[in-house]
């Protein structure tokens, strides 16, 4: 009999995890219903797929999350608006002037934003937009067409569209980058304080190994953070055990450190003061589901779940993360 659910023992934060619509049903469901009460589309919310063409959008599969979630009690994340990952081919070829392009964006924006207003209850505005080399902006279509303060365009349009939803900026290698985490914060944390430009909290990816980054690491980033006044969501966590495809050491040991990282992980987040407490989303069910072998290609097993839905120790390590 599985241990007490996550998301009851996690009584300050949402426990979120990520998911695709053909898998809101049977083991899947049941345990997404049992154990998490907020979820992320992991692809579905993207603008490749609500927005596959000029003038036509498609939100038949944002829908039926949505709905699902709904039916469910569960909140939804709205994960990305803007992701130059997820960006469709014709926006990327864009034919028409700076302002169309910047029109088409506004336009994207709301209307999305308004469609879900009530219903997704944040959104990652726009997630990766800092470079990894000196935490700069980013190259990207968004960048080039629209300036530097198209990030700021793209809060204010969701703010506008809805006044109460969560906006979030959503990056990975936060947790440790101190210069990209630099970057985040003069380009994006504090210009839009400054600008009085909506934005509601930081998401830290956490794609992050057994072995590193330290606990100490992620605590000293979280703050900075949180000692601006804003949320914090861990959004995407995952914790590989075979990131330099070397299974020397016994699989028992890295699944043993793998539990104690995601206890450093929740125990970090847990310690944060309340006022920033929002979500701590988890990338996935179970090991073979995860993205991370066909990116880094090599096997690997990150999350919480084997492959037959078997709760891992990485899952113990997650309720011992938990306990004051
Ligand atoms: O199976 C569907 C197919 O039915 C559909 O027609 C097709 C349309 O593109 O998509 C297929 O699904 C794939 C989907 O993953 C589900 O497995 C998509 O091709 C594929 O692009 C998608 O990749 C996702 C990727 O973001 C791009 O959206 C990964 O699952 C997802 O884990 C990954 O997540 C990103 C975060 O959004 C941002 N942070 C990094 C993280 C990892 O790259």
């Amino acid at each position: 009999e599985p241990d007490t659910p996550l998301k009851d023992v996690a009584t300050t934060f949402r426990v979120g995890m990520a998911t695709i619509v053909n898998r809101l049903n049977g083991s899947h469901d049941e345990i997404y219903r049992r154990e998490y009460n907020q979820i992320s589309a992991e692809w579905e919310m993207k603008m490749n797929i609500m927005y596959p063409e000029q003038g036509r959008y498609d939100f038949t599969l944002a829908d039926q999350l949505v709905e699902y979630a709904q039916n469910n009690g569960m909140e939804v994340h709205g994960h990305a608006l803007i992701w130059h990952a997820a960006t469709p081919s014709w926006v990327e070829n864009f034919e028409g002037t700076d302002e169309e392009f910047s029109n088409m964006v506004e336009d994207y924006i709301k209307t999305t934003v308004t469609r879900y207003k009530g219903k997704v209850v944040s959104w990652d505005v726009v997630n990766e937009a800092i470079d990894d080399a000196g935490g700069n902006y980013r190259n990207t279509v968004f960048l080039e067409r629209m300036g530097e303060n198209y990030i700021q365009k793209c809060f204010e349009w969701a703010r506008e569209a809805d006044p109460d939803c969560l906006l979030f900026y959503n990056d990975y290698n936060l947790c440790w980058d101190k210069t990209k985490l630099n970057g985040v914060i003069s380009k994006i944390v504090d210009n839009f304080q400054t600008n009085n430009v909506p934005l509601d909290g930081v998401g830290f990816q956490m794609h992050i190994s057994y072995n590193g980054p330290s606990k100490s690491a992620i605590a000293e980033n979280t703050k900075m953070i949180t000692d601006k006044g804003l949320l914090m969501h861990f959004s995407e966590l995952d914790v590989k055990i075979n990131p330099d495809n070397d299974l020397t050491s016994s699989t028992e040991e890295r699944e043993f450190a793998q539990k104690d990282k995601v206890r450093e992980v929740v125990e970090v987040y847990n310690a944060i003061p309340e006022s920033s407490k929002f979500a701590l989303t988890i990338w996935g069910l179970k090991d073979n589901e995860s993205w991370i072998p066909s990116v880094q290609g090599h096997d690997d097993w990150p999350l919480l779940y084997d492959k037959d839905f078997v709760i891992k120790k990485a899952h113990t390590g997650f309720l011992e993360g938990l306990q004051e």
